[in-house]
Formats: C-alpha cells, sequence, structure tokens
C-alpha cells in the first residue's frame, strides 16, 4: 500500500511523437545523451533519483557543515552503527568513492576478487588496482525463467574453484553484492550470506558485503527464507550485515539519498587506512566529501529504509509494473527484481542478432513510443560477455504513481504488439575504454524505428 503522499511536485512532460523522434536523433540513439525534460517516466537509474522524505528534508537544516568533527558526522555515524551494525564508518561522495577508499587498501597487483556478480563500478575499482575481479553467479541467475527464491546468490562450487585455480593467498577479499544488481535485481538469502563469510574466514579474507541495496535484499529474505519469516526488516538487515567485515555502500540506494556513500567496517587497522585514502581522495574522514547536510539526509534515510511499511511498498512498486508487463505477454525476467524489472530483450527481439543489440533498439523504441527511458543491460553494455540480453527499468525511490507504471507498461506493450518491424542497431562512434561505451556512443538504427505513420 502506498504510504506517502506528495508535498512537493516536479512537472513532467510527454513531448509530442516528433519532438520524441528529433531528441532521440540528437542523442546518437544514446538514451544517455537525452535531456531529462524530453523524457516522461525515466527509468534509467535507481541511484539518487528517488523523493526525500520531509524527515530528510527537515534535517538537512540540522547540517553542520564543519570541516572536521561536526554533529552531522556524529548522527550519521550512530544511524550506520543501528542499522547495519558498524561503528567505524568513513563517508565518501557516492558507492564508488567507497570502493576506491576501500579496494585501495585491501587489494595488491595480481590479487584475485570473487564476488557473486560486480557492478560495472566494481569491477572497474577492482580492476584499477590490478587484481582479477572474478564473477560466480548461480547457473539459475542466467535463465530468465528459472524460479528460485534467491537467484543472486553466490554460486559456492565456483567461489571453491576460483580461489583453488587462484592459489588462497591471492584472494585477501570476497565480495557479496546484496541485492544482486548485476543479476537482474536478485536477492541473496542470509543462509547463503553465512556460507560465504565462513568461506572467507577458512581462508583468511576479508568479507566484503556491496550493500547498496541492503534493505530491499532484507525484505525479500523475510518473505522467501522461512527462518525470517516473522522477523523484523530492520533486525534480518542487521543480521545479514553482521556476518560482513566490511561495507561499502551507495547512499544514493538505500540511504535514500540523492548523493553520497561510505565504508563502514570492524577492524582497527583498516578503518585507519580507509581514513588515510579518504583524505586523499575524498575529503576529511568526518565529511568524506560532502556537505554536513548530506550526512543529516542519509542518517534519516538508512532509518527509513529498513521500516516495513517503506520496503515493502517500494518491492510492491517494482512487482505491480512486472506483472503488468507479464500481463500483457512481455517477457521478463522472474522474479522480479528489488528495484527494476528487467525485460529479456533477446526474446523480445529474437530477429535481432547480438551484435545488432536488441536491447538498445528496444530501448530506443520504448522512448520514442511513449518517452520512456530504461537501460540497455546486454551486448551493448557489456561487450564481450555471454549474458542475457536485458532492458533494465529501474523505479526511483517513492517517486512514481500508478498511472506512470501504467503509461510504461502500456507503452512496453506497444512496442511489442510492432515488435516485428524493430530494426537492429549498429555503432557509429564509441569511446576508447569499450567497458564505458554504453554512457557515451553513438548508434544509427538499421531500418525506421517507431510506429508507422
Ligand atoms: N554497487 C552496486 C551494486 C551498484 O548498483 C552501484 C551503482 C554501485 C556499487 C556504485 O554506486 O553509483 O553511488 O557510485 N549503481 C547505479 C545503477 C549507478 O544505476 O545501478 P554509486
Amino acid at each position: 500500500m502506498r504510504n506517502y503522499k506528495a508535498k512537493v511536485v516536479e512537472p513532467v512532460r510527454l513531448p509530442d511523437a516528433d519532438e520524441r523522434r528529433a531528441a532521440l536523433e540528437a542523442a546518437g540513439y544514446n538514451v544517455f545523451g537525452l535531456d531529462a525534460e524530453d523524457v516522461y517516466v525515466d527509468l534509467l537509474t535507481d541511484s539518487g533519483t528517488g523523493a526525500m522524505s520531509h524527515d530528510q528534508w527537515a534535517a538537512l537544516h540540522r547540517g553542520d557543515e564543519s570541516y572536521a568533527g561536526s554533529r552531522s558526522f556524529e548522527r550519521f555515524r550512530d544511524a550506520v552503527e543501528a542499522v547495519m551494525g558498524f561503528e567505524r564508518v568513513v563517508p565518501t561522495h557516492q558507492g564508488r568513492g567507497a570502493e576506491n577508499v576501500l579496494f585501495g587498501a585491501l587489494l595488491d597487483d595480481g590479487d584475485v576478487v570473487p564476488n557473486n556478480t560486480h557492478f560495472d563500478t566494481t569491477r572497474a575499482h577492482v580492476a584499477n588496482q590490478g587484481a582479477e575481479p572474478a564473477d560466480c553467479p548461480l547457473s539459475v541467475g542466467l535463465d530468465p525463467d528459472a524460479d528460485h527464491p534467491f537467484k543472486g546468490n553466490m554460486n559456492l562450487d565456483r567461489l571453491r574453484s576460483v580461489v583453488d585455480e587462484a592459489g588462497a593467498e591471492n584472494v585477501p577479499v570476497i565480495l557479496l553484492t546484496i541485492t544482486n544488481n548485476s543479476m537482474a535485481g536478485q536477492p541473496v538469502s542470509v543462509e547463503n550470506t553465512r556460507r560465504v563469510a565462513a568461506f572467507a574466514d577458512e581462508i583468511d579474507a576479508t568479507f566484503v558485503i556491496d550493500a547498496c541495496r541492503f534493505a530491499e535484499n532484507a525484505a525479500f529474505v523475510g518473505a522467501r527464507e522461512d527462518e525470517f519469516a516473522d522477523a523484523e526488516i530492520a533486525d534480518i538487515a542487521r543480521e545479514q550485515l553482521s556476518y560482513a567485515d566490511a561495507v561499502t555502500m551507495s547512499g544514493k540506494k538505500d540511504a535514500l539519498t540523492n548523493v553520497g556513500g561510505f565504508v563502514a567496517c570492524r577492524d582497527e587497522g583498516l578503518f585507519e587506512r580507509c581514513k588515510e585514502r579518504a583524505i586523499l581522495y575524498e575529503g576529511f574522514p568526518t565529511y568524506g566529501g560532502l556537505a554536513g547536510r548530506d550526512l543529516e539526509a542519509m542518517a534519516v534515510g538508512l532509518r527509513e529504509a529498513v521500516q516495513r511499511r517503506y520496503v515493502t511498498d517500494r518491492l510492491e512498486g517494482v512487482a505491480e509494473l512486472g506483472r503488468r508487463l507479464v500481463a500483457a505477454g512481455v517477457p521478463v525476467y522472474q522474479p522480479f527484481g528489488g528495484h527494476a524489472v528487467y525485460v529479456d530483450a533477446g526474446r523480445f527481439l529474437p530477429q535481432i542478432d547480438d551484435e545488432a543489440f536488441p536491447g538498445q533498439a528496444l530501448v530506443c523504441e520504448c522512448y520514442l513510443e511513449g518517452a520512456v527511458r530504461g537501460v540497455e543491460l546486454g551486448s551493448f553494455a557489456f561487450p564481450g560477455t555471454d549474458r542475457p540480453e536485458l532492458v533494465r527499468l529501474a523505479l526511483p525511490r517513492r517517486t512514481y504513481g500508478l498511472e506512470h507504471l501504467e503509461h510504461v507498461a502500456d507503452t512496453v506493450a506497444a512496442v511489442y504488439d510492432r515488435r516485428e518491424a524493430v530494426p537492429g542497431m549498429e555503432l557509429t562512434s564509441e569511446p576508447a575504454t569499450p567497458e564505458l561505451r554504453h554512457f557515451s556512443a553513438s548508434l544509427s538504427p538499421r531500418g525506421p524505428l517507431g510506429a508507422a505513420d
């Protein structure tokens, strides 16, 4: 049930068909190049795009902008301890800042870092330290139709074989991403978390949870893992995080803010190393590249994120969109993720080969049809991997209502009705770094896009 109402509103506008066509062409058929005002429902990401609560806005006014030792930092640290169980915390400007700070303190050239699945900035920051990221997903996770409550889990057999191959002495860190964004936003069970933690202990590795969506993950655990059927979401979250030696966090997700992040850890030596790196890359360790007011907003947001009334509504909104797409016959990854519905573009547009980017064609069509912006997460975003061709429709938190979801479902369904006429795409220019090409490459369609006039 929708447990909030609007107090401040932001106008949005549906551009007409000619405007949409011109905007997409000017953007080089890459929706990262669109002006936000030309988008009606923006599902590009759930990162930093949500609405803050009135308590968060009120807290901004308490921001203590002292360079060192601010009261805002104290309130932020208290919230991290109360909600996530870590006393030692270093704020950063966002999640990737936390990755840079922590990985620089833990990794060396030639190390291998297993993860259930690396998010792209995580992968890049592991590689940036000279280490090698190794994904260990469940094979059911790669099947959009397979029914399994925790398709985001770490594949423990694969984890063991990665460590055997690398030699345990070369695996100083094991990561676990909850929920697993690069695996369609699927959750990780507490049981799996315990096993990964025990294995990390066995090989003397630091066990790090990428906790960006820890509250959504806890809500899934409450709904799907018997042991936690009657537990409070806040207690589940603390229990799951209690197994980690450290966490990296993007406040732009489950701290319900527009900016911010942090590293938290238990070990004092590691904490000192992180603080040193924070001074170099982020800011003095009681502000970490943020304003005091941003720390206040994160402190309030973290406590809100684990309230059942917030997080069950959040998951229900995503599921509502998923059900509407399924009802229209659209192939989607199931079960639905915590922050997004992932459309299976490979099955949606079987006439388009992977090299002609079926997901990107679908993203362009959704924009032309209804000014809806999603993001391709297939061959265009991840060149050279054999992942499913997915398009992510990520819901910003507390932002869109049922009419918006209806508009999105109607838009995707209208494209589905004319799917046989949708052409593939080709690259016309790309940046030097192929891993980052989906942010800035240009494309052109191999035939006419959009509904026939
Ligand atoms: N880890 C995960 C699992 C993420 O999803 C993200 C960001 C980050 C780390 C990095 O955090 O953006 O604050 O630097 N994901 C966003 C997305 C960008 O659209 O999925 P950040």
